[in-house]
């Protein structure tokens, strides 16, 4: 038998602490200006001292299990997105499983930076389609403030904190409601590595690291790549582009939001952005926008929601859910 993975429930989570375009201008040569222009952002949230990416998982997983009305005693799979773990190892995600007090299955982290979400979630699908397991906490969760270099005025205006969560529960395929994950698209090409990378780890320099970007390259990649997988995942489901009710990207910046939408001629009106007041939250955006957009009433039971990122690898990929 076959399965079909429902988005049963989601939650998000923000760190308390919001830092302006004008609290950035005061660290590097930057005005609120730029930042709006270029990107859209106005504000992002930033982890306190101490606070770690598994808390802001945590808090987002509780959160997305009450809406699901689903406890830890459900869940047998949890698959967490991240680049920003709490430690090298353990993974983050068994540090959340042990705080959730799930007690069964299998935690593991994944790690496709911005895109892993998209990829977490097409893990877990695959996990309940093939029967391995009935309900799954899919997380994106990060604290790149850790990984700024905040002297750095081209990455450091960009990015957030924050976590997202979604409860996904294996249902019969040919459910009658059609609810659920239809087709997902991923991919990768490593030859774009050095886009985007931090520059440090464990086997290479034993550091952690800073972010590096070449934003220009990536933006134009992005705006490409992006396209290519919303237009392959409407087209293994069958589905037009005009049937879709909600767009949900990934938040990198506004500019790339448009460029898409342009390219694709897609009508904004049905496109969820939170970039300007998250950031760009890496694995952490698609759900935390999601969360947005159904706790606000747009997305609802029923709606055709098409979820797409880009990331350093470079990864990217689309996933279609019937709500
Ligand atoms: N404030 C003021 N000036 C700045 C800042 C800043 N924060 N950052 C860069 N500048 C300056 C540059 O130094 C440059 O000055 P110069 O002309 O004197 O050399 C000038 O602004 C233009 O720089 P560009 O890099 O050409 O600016 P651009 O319009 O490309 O915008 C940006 C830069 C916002 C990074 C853009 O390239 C971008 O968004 N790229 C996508 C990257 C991204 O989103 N990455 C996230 C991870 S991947 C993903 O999630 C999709």
């Amino acid at each position: 038998m076959t399965f079909r993975s429902v988005v049963i429930g989601v939650g998000s989570h923000l760190p308390e602490a919001v830092v302006t375009n004008d609290d950035l201008a005061q660290r590097v040569d930057t005005s609120d200006e730029w930042i709006v222009a270029r990107t859209g952002i106005h504000e992002r949230h930033v982890a306190a001292v101490g606070e770690k990416t598994s808390d802001l998982a945590i808090a987002a997983a509780r959160r997305a299990l009450t809406h699901a009305g689903r406890t830890a005693a459900d869940v047998d799979l949890i698959v967490l997105a991240t680049a920003t773990p709490d430690l090298t190892f353990p993974a983050t995600s068994a540090r959340v499983q042990a705080a959730l007090g799930v007690t069964k299955g299998a935690a593991f982290d994944l790690h496709a930076v911005c895109s892993g979400f998209i990829f977490a979630l097409t893990t877990a699908d695959n996990f309940l389609a093939r029967g391995q397991a009935k309900t799954a906490l899919v997380i994106g969760a990060e604290t790149f403030s850790r990984i700024l270099d905040w002297e750095d005025r081209s990455t450091c205006v960009l990015f957030g904190d924050g976590a997202g969560a979604v409860v996904l529960e294996a249902h019969e395929d040919g459910a009658a409601s059609g609810r659920g994950i239809i087709s997902t698209f991923l991919r990768t090409d490593g030859r774009g590595h050095d886009l985007l990378y931090v520059d440090g780890g464990p086997s290479q320099t034993g550091t952690v690291g800073k972010l590096r970007m070449q934003g220009n390259a990536v933006f134009r990649q992005a705006v490409e790549h992006i396209s290519e997988a919303i237009v392959e995942t409407c087209a293994r489901a069958g589905v037009a582009l005009a049937e879709i009710d909600w767009f949900v990207p990934h938040q990198a910046n506004q500019r790339i939001l448009d460029g898409v939408a342009r390219r694709l001629n897609l009508d904004k009106d049905r496109i969820v952005s939170t970039v300007a007041l998250h950031g760009n939250t890496s694995a952490a955006s698609v759900p935390l926008a999601l969360d947005t957009a159904v706790r606000d009433g747009r997305i609802k039971p029923g709606d055709l929601v098409l979820i797409e990122a880009l990331g350093g690898g470079l990864t990217w990929g689309a996933a279609l859910i019937r709500m």
